[in-house]
């Protein structure tokens, strides 16, 4: 099933116009860490990516639904047991409401175990007078905001693998290990979530969950036997935007001779970096993951045919994932006809909503935030546009912390302006706390019933 173009290699994408790249200081450096990466074992295998290949056709027609979610980047300084165990806790906090409210298997996916890297609008930023190259993720440079921590580090990328790698391992260990099993369902309501309102209406539910299951061993089901009840598969997701990394860890598959990006099971592409003559684009058409590309406000019917066509020729259902950013005030009237395009072409395509990156505003004190109610606001829309042209709207791509952290206004919680500075501690996006990330999926689950 190669989609790969005899033309392609893993490093067909330097010949193109590479955006975002950093400028390394010292390219042996960085051509020694890409040599060292190509050695390194791979972090996900082929057979894995296939698997969430299929689940994600699932979600193409009905069948099922993407939760996406994560930081907006992970940090370098914050891989803690305590942190990664919270972040997936509300991940099948959310998952629990969304399988039980709407009856629809989940298929989730972490921007987690390599999302080190971020695209930025503006090459620089000014510090106290003095202008310094912006922040791009730990895997490139460091966070602190002088001149001498922005340097790009081509080490940075051997840092960024090894952290992927553990922070994969106690994925792996929480989701298979019975962390994860649904007899813990009341486990994963954590204190400073449980005394809330949305708190109290997972408990509710957490004890319907508890019947069912007690319903089902009093009808003599063997519970212990079913090992779907005891264990999840959480995937792995981040941006492929740093190129040199993504080369590196790009192997090929010894069952069927198809190249795989093994740094994570889907990758996405970005909304600055989706040129269809540029270097990403040529790079994901090549590797067989399930592959994501995001669509702001002006992609056009012909920007979607054409990336359907360059990143999925063979038609693979899961192969393709849009996400559209296009905020709240204008997804209904911008995205029917992206849809309509994907549709009469008869291209399978899994239609998300990220309703995030086109919703960031600044208060009057400059910081960055996004509120609740128009996070909801654009998923309504993107639900609205999706039924009116009878596209299943297939998953939700979102920046969450497990943490109780203020970084956006509203929720049930009712985070307020004067409050963001209590906990205001993401390097780059404010991200829905545990509290709001619950109530969004309880709102979600009453809006796929409908
Ligand atoms: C992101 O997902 O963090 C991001 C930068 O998104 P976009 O490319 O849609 O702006
Ligand atoms: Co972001």
């Amino acid at each position: 099933m190669a989609v790969t173009s005899a033309t392609w290699r893993p490093d067909s994408w330097r010949e193109r116009r590479a955006l975002q790249q950093p400028a390394w200081a010292e390219p042996a450096a960085a051509a020694a860490s890409v040599a060292r990466l190509k050695t390194s074992p791979p972090l996900v295998f082929a057979g894995e990516a296939r698997a969430l290949r299929e689940q994600l056709a699932k979600a193409i027609d009905r069948r099922a639904f993407l939760l996406q979610a994560g930081d907006c980047v992970e940090s370098f300084n914050e891989l803690s047991t305590m942190r990664i165990r919270e972040k997936l806790k509300i991940m099948l906090q959310m998952s629990a409401v969304l399988t039980y409210g709407a009856t629809l298997p989940v298929v989730k996916v972490g921007r987690i175990a390599g999302q080190f890297t971020k695209p930025r609008s503006d090459e620089f930023e000014v510090v106290d007078g003095e202008e310094i190259p912006s922040f791009r993720g730990h895997m490139v440079n460091g966070d602190e905001p002088d001149a001498e921590a922005r340097v790009p580090d081509p080490r940075r990328m051997i840092e960024g693998y090894n952290q992927s790698a553990s922070t994969l391992n106690l994925l792996r260990a929480f989701t298979k290990g019975g962390y994860a099993d649904l007899t813990q369902v009341h486990l994963w309501n954590k204190d400073f979530v449980a005394s809330s309102p949305e708190g109290r209406r997972y408990e509710a539910l957490a004890m319907d969950i508890e019947r069912a299951l007690a319903f089902m061993a009093a009808c003599g089901i063997d519970l212990a036997a079913e090992r779907r009840l005891h264990e999840v598969d959480v995937f792995t997701s981040h941006e492929g935007l740093l190129l040199d990394y993504e080369e590196g860890l790009t192997r090929q598959d010894s069952l069927t001779g198809d190249w795989y990006d093994c740094s994570a099971h889907l990758l996405w592409v970005g909304e600055r970096t989706r040129g269809l003559d540029d270097a990403h684009i040529e790079f994901f058409s090549g590797v067989h993951n399930p592959i994501g590309v995001k669509l702001g406000p002006a992609a056009t019917p012909d920007d979607v045919v054409a990336l359907c066509e360059r990143l999925n020729p063979l038609r693979v259902p899961g192969r393709l994932t849009f996400y559209a950013r296009m905020g709240a005030d204008h997804v209904r009237d911008l995205l029917p006809p992206l849809l309509r395009a994907s549709r009469d072409e008869g291209h399978p395509v899994l239609w998300a909503s990220d309703p995030m990156h086109a919703n960031t505003i600044r208060t009057a004190d400059g910081v960055k935030t996004r509120r609740f109610d128009t996070i909801m606001r654009e998923i309504e829309g993107f639900f609205a546009a999706c039924w009116q042209e009878n596209v299943w709207p297939g998953g939700v791509h979102l920046e969450f912390t497990g943490e109780d952290v203020t970084e956006c206004l509203g929720g049930a919680d009712d985070v307020v302006e004067e409050q963001l500075s209590t906990r205001y501690e993401t390097l780059l996006d404010p991200r829905l706390n545990a509290r709001q990330s619950l109530d969004l999926a309880f709102r979600l689950a009453e809006l796929m019933r409908r």
